[in-house]
């Protein structure tokens, strides 16, 4: 292994930033970000709202916070939020569904992690005094767990309207929303035009080095503020971090179709069917090798490949800009080596 390049496909939160980011950063303008004075986060919150068609929109340093935040803006404490059974906000966010907004989650379970109006509707508690009241759907676009899966944009649009009917909210999870705008050629407008808010991450595909958005109107962009002081997310020189997600916003949305075309050459190299991936996640199951995920991983990792363990024997791939396709070559090969060990009889 010693002389290989350690082929790192864990998450694209792995991406380290750009020369251009590393320029942008050194040479931001900066100010108080906390008074208000910082006009680099000023100009990436006014790009970002511009791009998603919503009227404001709240730099901050995690997507756990985006969503933290997106959920209690939307919600009193003993309502339920209903997302499908392997969302990011149920598995992996600490609880702060409850933690921090008082809520449960009702998890939906779905096939690929796609919500459809049909599987939303009976699972809506009435404000009838016994249960606790539906309050928001959490829609997860694309869906990590699910691997990288896109809702059909007519999906997105049809769970919006009829919730809104009903009184619900509509948060998208949407990570890596440019992912979804990439592999579907929707806009990201379009794409969350009906949503109240929505959070996407700039350090995930898009490789800036931290920093998530949330988006929504005017009002409730403004009390989410509140919150990212509650939760300690006010920061200062921010100016810094959002130089480099104005960099990655311009150019990074352009390669992310070669990511996806590496996602889908690995899936086809280990024997998974290439039409069912869709953006840069590739999930597969190692239980026919009969080794433990941390075996598997601890067996890859000897061949310089890093890979991650999401349950169960399933093991998650994501593709990103720091590998190429000859990196994504070199990883299915050693993947598909290790498929083939059979459990002892
Ligand atoms: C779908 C989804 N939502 C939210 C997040 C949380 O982002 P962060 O790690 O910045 O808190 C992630 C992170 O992987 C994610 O995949």
């Amino acid at each position: 292994m010693s002389d290989l390049r350690v082929i790192d496909l864990r998450s694209d939160t792995v991406t380290r930033p750009t020369p251009a980011m590393r320029r942008a950063m050194a040479e931001a303008e900066v100010g108080d970000d906390v008074y208000g004075e910082d006009p680099t986060v000023r100009r990436l919150e006014e790009r970002v709202a511009e791009m998603l068609g919503k009227e404001a929109s709240l730099f901050l340093p995690s997507g756990t916070m985006g969503n933290t935040i997106g959920i209690k803006l939307h919600t009193r404490h003993g309502e339920e939020v209903v997302c499908d059974h392997r969302a990011h906000i149920l598995d992996w966010e600490m609880s702060m569904t409850a933690w921090f907004s008082g809520c449960l989650a009702r998890p939906v379970p779905t096939e690929d992690g796609v919500l459809r109006w049909s599987d939303i509707e009976p699972v809506i508690r009435p404000r009838t005094g016994f249960p606790a009241p539906t309050a928001m759907v959490n829609i997860e676009h694309p869906h990590n767990m699910g691997g990288g899966t896109l809702y059909p944009i007519e999906g997105i649009e049809a769970i919006c309207d009829r919730a809104h009917e009903r009184g619900l909210k509509v948060h998208m999870d949407g990570a890596r929303l440019f992912n979804a705008v990439a592999a579907s050629g929707e806009t990201a407008a379009r794409i969350v035009a009906r949503t109240d808010t929505v959070m996407f991450c700039l350090s995930k595909g898009l490789g800036a080095p931290v920093g998530s958005m949330l988006a929504g109107d005017a009002a409730t962009m403004a009390e989410a503020r509140l919150y990212r002081k509650r939760l300690g997310g006010g920061m200062r020189q921010a100016g810094i971090l959002a130089a480099a997600g104005l960099v990655a916003l311009e150019d990074s949305p352009g390669h992310l179709p070669e990511d996806h075309a590496n996602a889908k050459l690995m899936a086809e190299r280990i024997g998974l069917d290439p039409a069912k991936i869709q953006t840069n996640i590739v999930i597969f199951d190692i239980a026919r090798t009969g080794l433990a995920p941390a075996e598997f991983l601890a067996r890859l990792k000897s061949c310089g490949v890093l890979a991650g363990a999401v349950g169960g024997s399933r093991i998650r791939l994501v593709t990103h800009y720091d590998v190429s396709r000859e990196d994504c070559l070199r990883a299915a090969g050693a993947i598909a080596s290790l498929l083939e060990i059979r459990p002892p009889a």
